[in-house]
């Protein structure tokens, strides 16, 4: 076996060799989609070395594990930018230089710098460090598919940011503060492939080594050379505010958290007469935006629980308006940074949508009375719970999460609220957005447009279909919960037995007494709702149950009237609107006649011959009623 291998290298060219090195080695780094295993690569890399130990195929390989700490001296330092927060100051800023400015949004990531050679292959990637040294990252750049191994450029150095886009940080928001530091860590792992987990972005902001006589120039060879460049705009200094106001209106827009705009000369010529101070060149300032804060109360705390068992704070406040959104909820993050912010019950807290995005929990302003315990029991599946480092963990995290999704699952299909599936839920629960079913009530569509995969649309239908379902029936009330042996037989007959409020009352001999309750199921029932005590008068605070009695009597319009529909209905389907009226004690009749009682023409057209029908009779003096949709919901609405 090994002395076949051995002949089949021998049998290829050296030259044939580097290709084949070549293009594994690209396959693995940079389309990170390996045709043949590491052990294999290694044993050709091996083969290369022996046979021409100088190629230059060699140079370009870098291993995958960086030696930790190896420092980087930058050829020029990386320094930081002046900042400045209004208008007079950027105005004294831009009187010290001739021509145009050009503005692009800052970027609240890692600033790398990134070597090319006389080849234009990738050779050293370095963290800013200190501004003078930074961190060698190579390996790890390599991991990051939007920065190119290798280029037209000859000789020059790129400089941008390294960013986690918002759409991949939504899957770690709970337990990072921000997805700067994330990436931070994600660029330095000692296990560079590693860092491709991440699915981190980059934007290059700098060129240097080129002969471009403006930024405009320099962004157009940057591009050519495949990298992302951050979007750009020129403009005369007398545009300066107007740049600056349509940057802060479209804040949100990005996918990457941003804190400001950076302008700049766009002549190099001007930025080298202007030259740096020790801490920021003169020709760039960053106008930062103020990030949208207010003082606000923290009502508690609740705890949220990841698929991965993480037990994650989330801090209750009194609802504040921030950016336009009214934010009643933060992540603490981990237990290491809530002991750290020092937040207790009732206490003033500084709540700010840092970059416009996520809401934050940023600083205790005045302490509270009301301390806050660190579950010793998780939340979610009752199990024990530990702390490791600055994380709380629940001890039983594979069927933790399952069983409270199973949960929400249960109450979103008892009460017929459409459109939450077992994905949805768990992302809401995992984002601490719904911890239970009476959260599912305080949703906003601002919330559900955080989730992956969601538009305006589909959140404002979302929130519909819950707003549709403030009222509810005792008997399905009573079900939701998926207390056990309270399904539809006992909550019926409890149902029947008077209010909500009287049902709570009843101790398990009432309920024994009953026939076809056995003692089993009145146990099973009066221990379940209180269990669930809690978690019941959170709920009512957010919906009415609709007695039995109540019913009754809401159900009395459509009580002896017949309906028909015709055309295409657009607020439901045909199926669930002929149940509606059936439900409300209506009956659907089957074709159009003069003791038909209501034509119902749906929004979406195509009526066609039984509404030239109904039209007809009631030419001939017959009663039939031709209403639209609308009122045929106004009809239905008051009778859950
Ligand atoms: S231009 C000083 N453009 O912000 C060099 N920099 O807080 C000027 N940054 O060190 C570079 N977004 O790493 C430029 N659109 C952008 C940027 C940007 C983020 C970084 C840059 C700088 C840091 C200062």
């Amino acid at each position: 076996m090994v002395k076949a291998k051995k002949k089949l290298t021998k049998t290829v060219t050296v030259e044939r060799l580097e290709v084949e090195v070549r293009r594994h080695n690209q396959l693995y780094f940079v389309e990170h989609a390996p045709e043949i295993s590491d052990e294999a690569f290694d044993r050709l890399v091996e083969e290369l070395r022996r046979r021409r130990p100088d190629s230059p195929v060699l140079r370009e390989l870098v291993s995958d594990v960086r030696p930790a700490g190896a420092r980087v001296v930058h050829t020029t330092p990386m320094l930081s930018l002046d900042k400045c927060y209004d208008d007079e100051t950027l105005t004294s800023w831009v009187e010290k230089f001739a021509g145009d400015v050009i503005a692009t949004p800052k970027i609240d990531g890692c600033a790398v710098s990134l070597r090319y050679d006389d080849q234009g292959t990738l050779t050293v990637g370095a963290t800013r460090g200190n501004g003078l040294e930074g961190e060698e990252i190579t390996s790890n750049i390599r991991f990051i598919k939007a920065i190119p191994q290798s280029i037209i450029l000859k000789n020059v150095e790129v400089r941008g940011e390294i960013y986690m886009p918002l759409s991949v940080f939504a899957r770690y928001r709970e337990t990072f503060a921000n997805p700067r530091n994330l990436t931070a860590g994600a660029i330095k792992l000692k296990d560079a492939k590693k860092t491709a987990d991440y699915d981190l972005a980059f934007f290059a902001y700098d060129l240097l080594g080129s002969a471009s006589a403006t930024e405009e120039e320099k962004r157009k060879l940057l591009e050519r050379s495949g990298f992302p460049v951050i979007e750009g705009k020129v403009a005369s200094r007398e545009q300066l505010h107007d740049l600056f106001s349509s940057f802060f209106k479209r804040r949100d827009e990005h996918d990457f958290e941003t804190d400001g705009v950076v302008f700049r000369a766009n002549r190099v010529e001007e930025q080298n007469r202007l030259g740096s101070t020790a801490h920021h060149p003169r020709y760039a300032i960053a106008y930062k935006f103020q990030g949208d804060s207010g003082v606000t109360t923290l009502i508690d705390v609740e705890w949220s629980v990841s698929r991965t068992g993480a037990i994650t704070p989330v801090g209750i406040v009194e609802p504040v308006e921030l950016s336009g959104a009214s934010v009643r909820r933060a992540s603490l993050h981990n237990v290491g940074l809530m002991k750290k912010l020092g937040v207790t019950k009732g206490a003033k807290v500084l709540m700010m949508r840092r970059g416009g995005v996520i809401p934050n929990l940023e600083s205790v302003v005045e302490p509270g009375k009301g301390t806050i315990e660190i579950p010793k029991q998780c939340p979610s599946c009752g199990s024990s719970t530990e702390l490791r480092d600055d994380f709380l963990y629940c001890t039983n995290a594979k069927n933790c999460l399952k069983s409270k999704v199973g949960e929400l699952s249960h109450f979103v299909k008892t009460v017929e609220i459409d459109g939450f599936g077992d994905k949805l839920l768990g992302r809401l629960y995992e984002a601490g957005v719904v911890t239970d079913v009476a959260e599912l009530y305080d949703l906003t569509v601002d919330e559900l447009l955080r989730m992956e995969r969601m538009g305006d649309v589909l959140a404002a239908k979302l929130i519909k279909n819950i707003d549709d379902r403030r009222q509810i029936p005792l008997d399905v009330f009573l079900r939701s919960f998926g207390i056990r042996e309270l399904g539809k037989h006992a909550s019926k007959i409890l149902a029947g037995l008077g209010s909500l409020e009287k049902i709570r009352t009843l101790t398990e001999e009432d309920l024994s007494a009953i026939h076809t309750i056995g003692p089993v199921i009145a146990r099973e029932v009066v221990g379940g709702l209180k269990r669930k005590k809690r978690l019941i008068e959170k709920l009512l605070k957010r919906v009415t149950v609709v007695h039995a009695t109540e019913r009754a009597q809401h159900a009395v319009p459509l009580q002896g009237k017949s309906f028909l529909f015709t055309g295409t209905l657009l607020s439901m389907e045909r199926k669930k609107a002929e149940k509606l009226v059936e439900e409300k004690g209506g009956t659907v009749a089957q074709s159009v006649t003069k003791d038909l009682d209501y034509l119902v023409v749906g929004d979406g057209g195509g009526a066609g011959s039984k509404l030239g029908k109904a039209q007809s009779i009631q030419g001939k003096g017959g009663c039939v009623k031709i209403i639209n949709e609308n009122k045929f919901l106004e009809m239905t609405s008051t009778a859950v």
